[in-house]
């Protein structure tokens, strides 16, 4: 059996399912190619048939990025293929990702087919797949609950019609890593052409065990792991790739495997993502989270500098975590800021790298050093603003003890027209937020505000993200600047033109 694992990366299609976490094509163009450093083997791009803006998310990275196989996910039925096929045409490596249910509960109540009819949509599903690429990956949806000799006449089945990757989902996070490992033998020894495939796993997180069970497929013969960045996913969230791959690396005397991810991307790949969607990794998150490295107690530092070996697995720079680096100040010029830039990996055209020497120089105005993370969080935010609808001109704030905050704000709507008005809160972000309100017209909720910093000191940018919902949508808004109001206030006008964005 080979020792290599494939990593199917699929943040930008379960992932970015998970509500509140839409990303436009610009941001999913991002992702990606940051998904390429990563050397990630598959690339699950969308879901293209499901909307204009995952088809067009899967077409604009099938276009772009060359190196990795980019898929696309469609249900068994021939429209969704076609529409895969078609938005994954300028690929040059190409994977349709089909899928069916097989366990009773779905088949019965869901699909309301009998077992039958379910192996004759997923052949069918596969031999018009293979019309259009020989790479071609069956997902038996809720495959942990499904009957295990169901599950193997249907893989031995798409396997006999072209099928090259076959995935077991664990779709609701039931699975637990002993029964799960079991499975995967199981499919192993009992299905006959098994070996003209690859044996995937995509497992999700609602027991807190996508990792574990991801893990112990790969123990039992998976040479696929399906796995999101920072978990992402449906609800609790699916494997998270920098666990699975770091899993495997640092317990490879176990596991006896290898994967192609250049891990040094994997902290960049973390933030990036975590910016982009606005959901904040934990500080206590496994490999990435801000905690993950630091230790407390007297007894481990004194551990760790004795030997650092004694209380840590990993080295921080295996993942790429290093200190912030001081790079640029006041008196730099254009060419050592997009040498900066480039060399964290923006990849930006002439009109946008002009835009963020523009911001740049405004920023280096206000804090006297610039650290790389500070660089980051600019261009991010220029890309966050790309749905560009309505846009803050001018602000200005009163407020203090004993005065009541007051907010006068200057925005330009889509069509470039200015509109000005006043207001007052219980602060200043309120105050700030009820003129927005009333000139933008929006009548949805705050759900989530929160703040913090980018790097350390006290002119360090405040970073602030916020969750808006309106009509049953979740969006949120990020921006950073070293005015926190001026944060808290384009934050909350990029999630509303991100709500506008998903209503047109
Ligand atoms: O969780 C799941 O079952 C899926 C499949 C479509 C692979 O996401
Ligand atoms: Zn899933």
């Amino acid at each position: 059996m080979s020792d290599r694992v494939i990593i199917f990366d699929t943040t930008l299609r379960d992932g970015e399912q998970c509500p509140g976490a839409s990303l436009n094509p610009q941001q999913k163009l991002e992702v990606a190619r940051q998904l390429d450093r990563l050397k990630v083997d598959v690339i699950e791009a969308g879901f293209a048939v499901s909307s204009p803006g995952d088809f067009e998310g899967v077409n604009r990275i099938a276009r772009e990025i060359k190196g990795r196989v980019i898929a696309s996910l469609a249900r068994s039925v021939p429209k969704d293929i076609e529409a895969a096929s078609k938005a994954l045409k300028p690929a040059k490596r190409r994977r349709i990702h089909t899928f069916v249910a097989t366990s009773e509960i779905h088949m019965k109540y869901k699909l309301r087919k009998a077992e039958e009819e379910i192996v004759r949509l997923a052949v069918a599903a596969v031999k018009l797949a293979r019309k259009y690429t020989d790479d071609v990956e069956f997902s038996a949806e809720d495959a942990a609950r499904s009957r295990p000799e169901f599950l193997y006449r249907v893989y031995e089945a798409v396997i006999a019609a072209g099928a090259t990757t076959v995935n077991v989902p664990d779709t609701v996070g039931w699975a637990v890593p002993t029964q799960f490992g079991q499975l995967i033998r199981g499919i192993r020894e009992n299905v006959p052409n098994i070996r003209k495939a690859v044996i995937s796993v995509h497992c999700h997180n609602d027991l807190g065990l996508s990792t574990a069970n991801s893990l112990a497929a790969v123990l039992n013969g998976a040479r696929q792991v399906e796995c999101t960045i920072n978990g992402l996913g449906e609800r609790a969230g699916n494997a998270s790739l920098e666990e699975v791959v770091m899993g495997l690396k640092v317990r490879k005397d176990l596991f006896k495997v290898q994967t192609g991810v250049d891990t040094t991307e994997i902290y960049k790949s973390s933030r990036l993502v975590s910016k982009l969607t606005g959901f904040l990794v934990q500080p206590n998150k496994a490999v990435v989270g801000s905690n993950a490295f630091a230790h407390e107690s007297g007894i481990h530092q004194h551990g760790v500098l004795m030997h650092r070996k004694t209380y840590e697995i990993m080295h921080p720079k295996e993942i790429g975590w290093g200190e912030s680096k001081l790079v640029l100040g006041k008196h730099s010029g254009r060419h050592a800021f997009v040498e900066r830039l480039k060399g964290l990996g923006f990849r930006l055209n002439d009109q946008q790298m002009e835009e963020a020497f523009e911001r740049f120089k405004v920023l280096a105005d206000r804090k006297k050093e610039v650290f790389d993370d500070d660089l980051s969080a600019l261009v991010e935010d220029q890309i966050s603003e790309a749905v560009k609808r309505f846009s803050l001109v001018y602000l200005h704030v009163t407020s203090g003890t004993g005065v009541v905050p007051t907010a006068t704000v200057r925005l330009k709507n889509p069509e470039g027209k200015t509109l000005q008005g006043a207001a007052s809160g219980d602060g200043p972000v309120d105050a700030c937020y009820n003129v927005i309100d009333r000139l933008v017209g929006f009548k949805g909720k705050l759900t989530d505000y929160i703040i913090q910093s980018v790097t350390s000191g006290k002119d360090a940018l405040g970073e602030v993200t916020v969750k808006l919902s309106s009509n049953g949508r979740v969006e949120h808004g990020r921006a950073a600047s070293t005015d926190i109001i001026e944060a808290s206030s384009k934050a909350y006008l990029n999630a509303i033109n991100r709500l506008l964005f998903a209503k047109r």
